[in-house]
């Protein structure tokens, strides 16, 4: 009955819905969840209680059956009923040390795979060209990796998009505010034959600079907005010069945009953009109109798609304004659209802000209203909370602007340096050596403050608690992990060898165990979940685990040698899921500390 890919509380689930049948009750009725009372026990089951209800039957009573009919099994140490129907049970120390086996002679340190590999397309990061990225874009940036590096591991297939916002009215605003300082250029010019010049007109800066200026002035003159508006128009319908234009923005924001997903470790499979949706927009809108969902009004044509069991309100969404102009509703559609086409998904998953949610609800609805996928195809918005500063609301620079994300890491780094100024290892490293242990660090402690939240909360931006060697941090996991790694580093230079695993010799040695054999579970969980808060718990509670371990311990010293090397064979396994799960929240370690 043991399958390789069970997790020990699924083996548990197994075997206690097995007793449940024995007895006469329904299978369903076994399982079984970690005990929310370690002090008592390590896993529990409550399923007598819903039987009492069910059976119309005493529940310590069905408890007590069941538990007698568990002494037997080899794997439970305790199987215990308590009153009024609970059963409390602890898996035996052989049982935790052939687990701990199996996941040293295993690659995936036996850690379970899907039972059915889905085709899932995420959508996340979602800068948009030409105007830097914020720390918005922090978040979707950070969760999303997470979950796509966790998705992948667990054996499914993966596509990450950054879905770059590349074709809305900036780009037209780009466009006016670059014509009204160098109305000489080719691109302007609707005679001019070509071709156009391969280096851009402007520069990075320029154009970061060109964005904000165009939108403040779009805001007072009509004039200025109207044309920007029809620039847009004319981009999305291919002329030439502007087609030519926003190449050149494009290939320069996203050069400079890889740079800096670059040093947040955020690595996406696609570079597809709003643009590339623009092909399918024509058939999207054919769809809608063939099976009668849109329709005109006030000038705008719209689908409703309200429910009648709506508890709020879902107002109609827009698809085509009255100027004829497309929004962030028609992009998204037709990107669905081009999603079925490209990828055939079964899932597709969007990381964005909470903010958006109803957008997401609308456009959702109208895709499934319209068949743009299958009915069964998932369509789902992973939403999350805001970053804020310490006045609760989002977060902001010091003049009260929004933080571009290059400045944030800028700010961590710094921070982390001046921070490891005080330590004893900075001064044996090169300025160079010091440079990137502080970006590793300063990155870590962005990213377990973000991360350590469930991703639906919102949080305070705390530099100096994000940066804390105590704590739920960063830096304090990194620390573990440089401090684990040089442990077994000593061992093999006195010549020492992880061996033979013994049971565990102390309470801290089995929930060491345990909390390792756990993993499996937890990563379950976040997946459906799509929540990485739980991977960074397991974290900490495997190095604070680890901690007390080597605290307790001598470990080099023991003059047991078959003590010893069952111990280095623990922290092995325990160095190897530590490294597993950083890597999963695309967290690096420097080499010292
Ligand atoms: N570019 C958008 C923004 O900055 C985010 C895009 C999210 N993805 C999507 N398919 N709508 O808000």
């Amino acid at each position: 009955m043991e399958n390789k890919n069970l997790t020990v509380r699924q083996t548990l689930s197994q075997i206690v819905s097995s007793a449940f049948e024995a007895c006469g009750y329904d299978p369903e009725l076994g399982a079984v969840t970690v005990s929310n009372r370690p002090d008592l026990c390590q896993f529990q089951c409550n399923g007598a209680l819903s039987a009492a209800k069910r059976y119309k039957k005493n529940p310590a009573i069905i408890a007590q059956e069941v538990a007698a009919k568990l002494q037997e099994e080899p794997i439970l140490a305790k199987a215990e009923f308590v009153p009024p129907g609970f059963l409390n049970l602890d898996v035996s120390d052989a049982y935790l040390i052939e687990r701990a086996c199996k996941m040293d002679s295993d690659v995936r340190l036996d850690l379970p795979c899907a039972e059915k590999a889905l085709s899932i397309v995420v959508d996340y990061g979602g800068p948009n060209v030409a105007k830097p990225l914020h720390i918005g874009h922090l978040r979707t940036a950070i969760i999303g990796e997470s979950l796509v590096r966790l998705a992948r591991f667990l054996g499914h297939k993966v596509v990450g998009d950054v879905h770059l916002g590349d074709w809305g009215l900036q780009m037209g605003l780009i466009i006016e505010g670059l014509r009204a300082q160098k109305p000489e250029l080719c691109y302007f010019d609707e005679t001019f034959g070509g071709p156009y010049p391969s280096e851009p007109p402007v520069t990075l800066d320029d154009l970061n600079e060109l964005y904000p200026a165009a939108s403040a002035r779009s805001k007072t003159d009509e004039e200025f907005k109207a044309a920007a508006q029809k620039a847009t128009g004319e981009l999305q319908n291919g002329r030439p010069g502007f087609v030519a234009l926003w190449k050149h923005f494009l290939s320069l924001s996203v050069t400079d945009l890889k740079k800096s997903y670059a040093k947040l470790d955020v690595d996406f499979d696609k570079w597809l953009g709003e643009s590339d949706a623009a092909p399918y927009v024509d058939e999207m809108l054919g769809i809608l109109k063939d099976k009668g969902l849109s329709y005109v009004s006030d000038g705008a044509l719209i689908v409703d798609v309200a429910k009648e069991d709506d508890e709020e309100e879902i107002p109609p969404i827009i698809i085509e304004k009255s100027d004829g102009s497309q929004l962030y509703g028609t992009t998204d559609l037709a990107t669905i659209l081009q999603r079925e086409r490209d990828f055939d998904p079964d899932e597709i998953w969007y990381v964005v802000d909470n903010r958006q949610s109803m957008h997401f609800k609308q456009v959702f609805r109208c895709a499934h209203l319209a068949a743009l996928v299958p009915e069964e195809t998932k369509l789902m918005h992973i939403g999350f909370g805001t970053m804020n500063g310490k006045d609760g609301k989002p977060y902001k620079t010091r003049d009260g602007g929004v933080m571009r994300l290059s400045d944030l890491i800028a700010t961590v780094t710094d921070a982390a340096r001046e921070k490891m100024a005080e330590s004893a290892t900075a001064s044996v490293l090169s300025d160079e050596e010091a440079a990137a242990c502080a970006e590793k660090i300063g990155i870590a402690a962005l990213k377990i403050g973000d991360l350590i939240n469930h991703r639906t909360k919102d949080y305070i931006f705390d530099l100096d608690r994000f940066l804390a060697s105590e704590g739920k941090t960063g830096p304090y996991l990194q620390y573990a992990a440089v401090r684990i790694h040089s442990v077994l580093e000593k061992a093999e230079a006195q010549g020492f060898t992880p061996g033979k695993l013994l049971p565990p010799a102390s309470d801290t040695e089995r929930a060491l165990l345990l909390s390792l054999s756990g993993v499996g579970d937890t990563l379950l969980r976040a997946f459906s979940d799509h929540a990485p808060n739980g991977i960074c718990e397991a974290l900490f509670d495997l190095t604070g685990l680890f901690n007390r371990f080597y605290y307790e311990n001598k470990i080099l010293t023991c003059p047991d040698a078959a003590q010893r090397d069952s111990w280095l064979k623990l922290i092995s396994i325990t160095e190897r899921m530590i490294s597993l799960l950083l890597s999963l929240l695309a967290i690096q370690v420097p080499e010292k500390m």
